[in-house]
């Protein structure tokens, strides 16, 4: 494959058209063979940071196709759009702001300018707020209105104000304080928020209302609920000292009730998917306490500074953007699961969700044009070793070809070492297991070893025959502490960035949610209603709320 020379004039949709192309019309190595071909495959395509290790030698890229995708990289401007990303310049352009979280971690840069204003002094002046005020609640001098130290925090958000904060809690369960427990609630469902509050006794109990822009229908409704949960039991007065507010919309927290001292703000130029590391972060700074908080953000940091200046060949979150565009680009694959090898790790792939499919899920280019070619792949996962007994089937033998993620701690947080052995070894042999696969002849063979007659082997074997050559890549780090899974968070916003860029999309703004959150408004009345007239509506929809209507009697 060689069309880097002659390749410059066409647009980079146009060339990775021609490379899927140019990989349909020829036999591809795969990857044992690509291993075979090259004795330094491991040393070259795996990158090392610190602990953290990337491994991307189980991909079917050739160092060739590599080569194609880094200039497609230059070409899509990647180093000059990272550039502006940092500078603060208005990347996200539909919504006219910068989108600068890694502001929220930066302890390096002597200032960050936006619209002519450093934020630095102003971003570490709400973190230390939000420190303070998590510590009163960790040692308890800080009280509710009946006198009693809180044991419970809920969390109500949904989206970027729900799932950061909730994947990182669970994450760092062995850095959690053990004086109170976090909750989360987000669901509109009646059924979330009364299951949290079952066994919570309001005297004990701080809400966090976590929302960006203070509006949203889900956070509003169920914060509504939980201040007449607390009303009904502690009365009016007790509502300015269970609840407190995170959000960029200041003059609407007022309304709710809820004194200055409790609510902390951020800025609009921090995207929901992107805002843990804000305000947003409070409910794990309450559980982990700042000084852990604080390694979290260092250690995103250390990848944004990784990412603007390793070269591409070498820079992880460009490597995985590539990865990702080879198969979903090239190859064709629609899917992309991440599969934590780490229990904890629990809600990663859904936090990931949000951060990919609503920052990449796009149809047009940066300035409106209907987009050629794919943008961004489903993303699902589920931990490993549970995975194995449920989903792997299809991944390692259906007509589906999944690429994986695995994501695997070197060391467990547990004195077991027996437990993390086990773990490890089925990781990597999902990986070994996906890329060798096994032929017919050895299938054969086994049955054969194993006593099986001519005919019972013709009949089983082909059931027993893997195909391999199924793509996966590992993310191997020391263990999951605070500063690995600020690492881990921002190697994928930086991943999802640069395919952004590759297919020049803006992936800071959502406007995708906004018709159903319309239409949902617009139906709220008709649904509460049973006598509303269903005429202007679909027939489906009018004939799911009549029968619902006839159920409810
Ligand atoms: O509806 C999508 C969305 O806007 C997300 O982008 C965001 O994280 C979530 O809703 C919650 O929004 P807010 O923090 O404003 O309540």
């Amino acid at each position: 494959m060689n069309q880097q020379s002659d390749s410059s004039a066409l647009s980079v949709t146009e060339q990775l058209a021609r490379l899927k192309s140019a990989v349909a019309s020829q036999t591809q190595p795969t990857i044992l063979q690509l291993f075979a071909e090259d004795p330094r495959r491991f040393e070259d395509f795996h990158v090392r940071f610190g602990a953290l290790l990337f491994d991307y030698s189980k991909q079917r890229l050739s160092r060739a196709m590599l080569a194609e995708l880094t200039a497609l990289a230059q070409a899509a401007h990647v180093p000059a759009r990272r550039a502006a990303l940092f500078a603060g310049n208005a990347i996200n352009n539909t919504e006219g702001r910068p989108a600068l979280h890694m502001a929220l971690r930066d302890f390096v840069s002597p200032r960050i300018v936006v619209n002519g204003e450093d934020v630095l002094p102003d971003v570490a002046e709400t973190r230390a707020r939000v420190a303070a005020f998590a510590e009163s609640i960790r040692d308890g001098s800080l009280k509710g209105a009946t006198g009693k130290r809180f044991r419970h925090v809920v969390n109500i958000g949904i989206g970027g104000s729900d799932l950061g904060p909730a994947m990182a809690v669970r994450a760092l369960k062995p850095f959690c304080t053990r004086e109170l427990a976090l909750h989360f609630v987000s669901n509109v469902d009646g059924a979330d928020i009364a299951d949290t509050l079952e066994a919570l006794d309001p005297a004990e109990t701080m809400f966090i209302v976590a929302s960006k822009t203070f509006t949203t229908q889900e956070t509003m409704t169920n914060a509504a609920t939980a201040r007449a949960w607390l009303v009904a039991s502690l009365g009016e007065a007790a509502v300015s000292r269970h609840f407190s507010a995170v959000s960029t919309r200041l003059d609407r927290v007022a309304a709710f009730g809820i004194p200055p001292s409790k609510v902390f703000g951020f800025h609009d130029w921090v995207g929901g998917r992107y805002s843990l590391w804000s305000s947003i972060g409070l409910a794990i700074v309450i559980a982990i306490g700042a000084k852990n908080f604080e390694a979290m953000l260092r250690g995103a940091g250390e990848i944004d500074r990784h990412f603007q200046e390793a070269p591409l060949e070498r820079n992880i979150p460009v490597l995985m953007a590539l990865v990702g565009i080879y198969n979903h680009n090239i190859l064709g694959c629609a899917t992309q699961a991440i599969i934590p090898y780490d229990q904890r790790l629990g809600r990663f792939p859904a936090y990931l969700q949000q951060l990919d499919m609503e920052s990449n899920g796009k149809g047009v280019t940066r300035d409106g044009q209907k987009v050629h070619g794919a943008t961004g792949p489903v993303i699902w996962g589920e931990p490993g070793t549970n995975g194995q007994h449920a989903f792997f089937q299809l991944i390692h033998q259906g007509t589906e070809i999944v690429p994986v993620d695995f994501l695997v701690a070197a060391k467990p947080l547990e004195a077991d070492a027996h437990h993390h052995n086990l773990l490890v070894a089925n990781c990597l042999a999902q990986g070994e297991a996906l890329m060798k696969g096994r032929t017919l002849a050895e299938v054969e063979a086994l049955l054969r070893a194993e006593g099986l007659d001519g005919a019972a082997i013709a009949a089983l074997a082909p059931h027993k025959v893997f195909s391999g050559n199924r793509p996966s890549s590992t993310l191997l780090y020391g263990e999951l502490d605070p500063a690995t899974l600020g690492m881990l968070i921002a190697l994928y916003e930086h991943k999802v960035f640069v395919q952004a860029m590759i297919w020049d999309i803006n992936p800071f703004d959502q406007w995708g949610v906004e018709l159903g959150k319309e239409l949902a408004n617009r139906l709220a009345p008709v649904v509460a209603d049973g006598k509303a007239s269903l005429a202007a509506l679909d027939a489906s929809t009018a004939g799911l709320i009549a029968w619902r209507r006839q159920l409810q009697g």
